[in-house]
């Protein structure tokens, strides 16, 4: 069938056309879903074995200048605030790295507290007590000097989802005040630096069709990120978007799979929004080809606070639960999870 014809093509060139994406997406059935996740598997494996990466996540503000439709911290949501400040988050660290953590990745809205000043400071900081770890931020836009500035205070990569490849989408997405050119000029200006730079999109946001998904996974065929985060859409309540349904977790798999066909060495994690749908999301996620998973390093006060869509899961558990959790997790699925930097393999 043409659905085969495509997805083999897939596996042995890593890309497509648009619209054999698009046809890809919606024609497919259980029997494809199965075979792209065994090759999907086969190619992480033959790659990275049965290691799954972990990364520490700090979630370390709640304050944010932006209002994206779909995100219960955004400006006008109702929640309660809060923000981390130095010393909570050097101790997060501390934490984590006895946990066996050697990636931080220190995430939060658009808080205009952490300038750059304040910010480097954090990330010396850490870079300094902890040589052997990465530090990764996830702090959405800023300009060039900015990004340049926390790379020579040693953050070494950063994660930017793009959200939508598609212009009009994005729009649809967001408020007038922010751009889908800016957020694509960010993540270029992310890659010129020298970051190791991770995209991603949401599954099933609103308003998005499959056309607009092709245009996800041509975006990534053409950029090779080093990471691509994708999870399911998940309503949040006190949104704009809070009657629209939660994406499909059969779906986020399936996509999971071509991701790991279209670029082999790419960090993919098994996103906390799919082990939120799925008691068992993230398993699936690392069996449809994800190699990378993110357990909360939050101090417990403040978890319940970073509540970016409804029923986040951990909120409720330390970090030592949370760590040991996801090695039984993996363990029980026949993988490990290494105490390692995890940095990406490129196989040329
Ligand atoms: N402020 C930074 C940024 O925008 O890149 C980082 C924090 S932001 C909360 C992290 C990610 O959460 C976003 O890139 C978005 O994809 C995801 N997210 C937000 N609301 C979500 C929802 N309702 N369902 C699923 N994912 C969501
Ligand atoms: Fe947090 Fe399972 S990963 S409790």
């Amino acid at each position: 069938t043409k659905l085969n014809e495509y997805i083999e093509k897939l596996a042995s060139t890593h890309q497509l056309s648009l619209d054999a994406y698009e046809y890809v997406i919606t024609h497919r059935d259980e029997e494809a879903a199965e075979w792209l996740a065994r090759k999907a598997r086969d190619i992480s494996q033959s790659i990275y074995g049965k290691s799954i990466y972990v990364r520490g996540l700090i979630e370390f503000t709640n304050i944010c200048k932006n209002d994206c439709f779909y995100c219960g911290i955004r400006k006008d949501a109702s929640c309660s605030r809060y923000r981390l400040d130095q010393e909570d988050i050097l101790e997060c660290c501390a934490e984590g790295y006895d946990l066996g953590f050697r990636t931080f990745v220190l995430q939060g809205g658009e808080d205009a507290y952490f300038n750059d000043a304040r910010l480097c400071d954090i990330v010396s900081k850490i870079h300094t007590l902890y040589p052997d770890c990465a530090i990764t931020l996830s702090v959405g836009e800023r300009n060039k000097e900015s990004y340049q500035r926390l790379f020579d205070a040693g953050a070494s990569r950063y994660l930017l989802r793009h959200e939508t490849a598609d212009r009009n989408h994005y729009h649809k997405l967001h408020p007038s005040s922010m751009s889908f050119s800016h957020r694509m000029r960010c993540i270029q200006d992310l890659r010129d630096i020298g970051y190791d730079v991770g995209i991603g999109m949401m599954v099933q946001s609103p308003y998005q069709t499959a056309h607009h998904l092709a245009e996800d996974l041509k975006f990534v065929e053409t950029f090779h990120p080093e990471m691509c985060g994708i999870g399911p859409y998940i309503t949040a309540k006190d949104t704009p978007f809070h009657d629209q349904p939660s994406g499909s977790v059969e779906l986020t798999l399936y996509l999971i799979s071509i991701l790991r066909l279209i670029y082999p060495p790419m960090l993919i994690p098994a996103t906390t929004a799919l082990g939120t749908l799925d008691p068992v999301g993230r398993e699936k996620g690392v069996l449809a080809g994800a190699n990378v998973v993110m357990p909360n390093l939050s101090p417990v006060g403040v978890r319940r606070k970073y509540q970016l869509y409804d029923n986040k899961i951990c909120v409720g558990d330390e970090s030592a639960q949370c760590r040991h959790c996801l090695e039984n997790r993996m363990d029980r699925i026949g993988y490990t999870v290494v105490t390692d930097r995890g940095d990406i393999k490129l196989w040329d």
